[in-house]
């Protein structure tokens, strides 16, 4: 089991209900991505998963543990395990790319071999084979504010596929991508994931990206589960009903908000060419 969590609850400090009796259980190596509208609380159950927020109530079992009844030594080590994707990497303006992603093995080197690594990279050679997944070998020195949202964002994604966490948790990890680029993106996150028999957990934007490349998808409204099938299951009708009030169409692939676009993501004649 990777996960479960029983009848959780998340109730912000405003007192904002964000999550409500939310159970699921997910095994090790499955692939999930959770979709819903804006504001459903996607982002939050991630967190909770990443043992960022705490629950108010129910049960959290992760990678085998009970994370918050973990003293802080083993919280920090738990989450080592746990690689996370967001969808604008939170990286120091200056630092170089290299940097950014071998950040991803911080948690699991000891202390003077970070510090050493932030003067001279340890891993050139590691580093720039995670982003020439992602087409990006080529940009490893650098620096992550001279370079697009969307390289940016896959520089993200090339640090946790450099970290290989027993848990990938990636939340809107293709939004500033154009269509190919996130198939792409989302595609290598796939498949690292089932190389490595790794739990793959992706809220996405894009229901046509979530249905094609993920097996099992959640739908979440309201901070509640409106379904957990197999994609094959899931349906327009039903997607039609999770976006409902959120305008005639289902967020499609072509329609993902990009900012800082590279050229080629910009351009009403790319629009749609994927899908
Ligand atoms: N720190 C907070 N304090 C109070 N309310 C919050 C906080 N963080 C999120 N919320 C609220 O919780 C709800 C769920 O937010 P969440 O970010 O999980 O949604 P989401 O599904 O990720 O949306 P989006 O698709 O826009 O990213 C929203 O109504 C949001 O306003
Ligand atoms: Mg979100």
């Amino acid at each position: 089991m990777s996960f479960r969590l029983e009848q959780v609850s998340l109730t912000h400090a405003n007192g904002f209900v964000a999550l409500s009796g939310i159970s699921l259980a997910v095994a090790a190596g499955e692939r999930i991505a959770v979709v819903g509208p804006s504001g459903a609380g996607k982002t939050t159950l991630l967190r909770l998963l990443g043992a960022a927020l705490r629950p108010s109530s129910g049960g959290i079992e992760l990678l085998g543990a009970a994370p918050w009844a973990l003293p802080a030594r083993e919280l920090r080590a738990l989450r080592a395990r746990i690689g996370v994707v967001h969808q604008a990497p939170p990286l120091p303006p200056r630092q170089r790319v290299v940097t950014a992603v071998l950040a991803g093995r911080l948690g699991q080197w000891p202390l003077w071999k970070s510090l050493a690594s932030l003067v001279y990279p340890a891993d050139i050679a590691g580093a720039r084979a995670a982003l020439a997944r992602l087409d990006l070998g080529e940009r490893l020195f650098d620096r992550c504010d001279r370079i697009s949202g969307g390289q940016l964002q896959r520089v993200g994604i090339a640090r946790v596929l450099y970290q290989r966490p027993e848990l990938i948790l990636a939340d809107e990890p293709v939004s500033a991508l154009d269509p190919a680029l996130a198939r792409q993106a989302v595609r290598v996150l796939g498949e690292d994931a089932a190389a490595r028999g790794a739990t793959l957990v992706a809220s996405l934007h894009a229901v046509d990206l979530a249905l094609a490349e993920f097996p099992r998808i959640v739908g979440v409204k309201d901070g509640r589960i409106a379904f957990d099938l197999p994609a094959a299951e899931v349906g327009e009708a039903r997607l039609h009903a999770l976006y409902a009030g959120e305008g005639e169409a289902l967020p499609l692939l072509a329609d993902e908000p990009r900012f800082a676009a590279q050229p080629v993501d910009a351009g009403p004649a790319r629009r749609g060419a994927c899908c």
